[in-house]
């Protein structure tokens, strides 16, 4: 049944990303459109990441209320998550986590910019920082349209709180916060040993058409 299955993936990339220290127990929350469906599936809030099972795994409508009662509650960022499927149709999965390198960026208030050419290819360039808003109430996406309606930024940096990646599916929008944070820790690594060596704005220009193609 696809719902297990989605479920599934929630628990993997969950998981997965505790294993990779993307984040800790309390932190992160990931949620994904069921397909011919206008409901979601949310993970429960403040639960331990490597503890959660299927039947922790909510089912909500594109308002946020819960289709079946249960002794678990969605996750806090629910409406963010919801903002971004409100926005972006083409979208089906939106990860959120506190990865440290990112979560950095963020907390300075700084977009990831980057001279790597597969950062253009994979994530359309710079990272942008979205002004902060409380986590977990409507300030913490007041301002996501200025970013997400931009199709090429599928991630987000939220100030002073962390990240946000959206995707096709949970696999995806996974690989995008895990690329974000490897690039984050690049950055970092190459202004400790000297000026980036700059792309051409044609070359960046050429490897955004790469990621436009791709993403299609
Ligand atoms: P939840 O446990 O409510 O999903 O919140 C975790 C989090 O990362 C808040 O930003």
């Amino acid at each position: 049944m696809i719902k297990d299955d989605l479920k599934r993936d929630i628990i993997y990339y969950f998981k997965k990303q505790y294993d990779l220290g993307m984040l800790n127990t309390f932190e992160g929350n990931i949620t994904v459109r069921i397909p011919d469906s206008e409901n979601f599936l949310v993970t429960p809030t403040q639960q331990d990441k490597e503890k959660i099972t299927p039947d922790m795994i909510l089912e909500v409508d594109k308002n946020g209320n819960l289709v079946e009662e249960s002794k678990w509650k969605p996750s806090s960022e629910l409406g963010m998550h919801l903002k971004i499927y409100e926005l972006r149709p083409d979208i089906s999965a939106v990860v959120h986590n506190h990865s440290t390198y990112a979560t950095a960026f963020a907390l300075v208030g700084r977009p990831i910019s980057n001279e790597m050419a597969e950062g253009y290819m994979y994530y359309g360039g710079d990272i942008p920082v979205c002004p902060y808003g409380r986590p977990g109430t409507p300030a913490v996406y007041a301002h996501f349209e200025k970013y997400f309606l931009d199709k090429d930024k599928d991630v987000v940096l939220l100030a002073n709180h962390g990240l946000v990646a959206a995707g096709k599916s949970v696999s995806q929008a996974f690989s995008k916060a895990e690329a974000v944070e490897k690039l984050a820790q690049i950055v970092i690594a190459s202004e400790a040993l000297g000026p980036d060596l700059p792309l051409s704005a044609i070359e960046k220009e050429k490897l955004l058409e790469v990621y436009r193609a791709r993403k299609d």
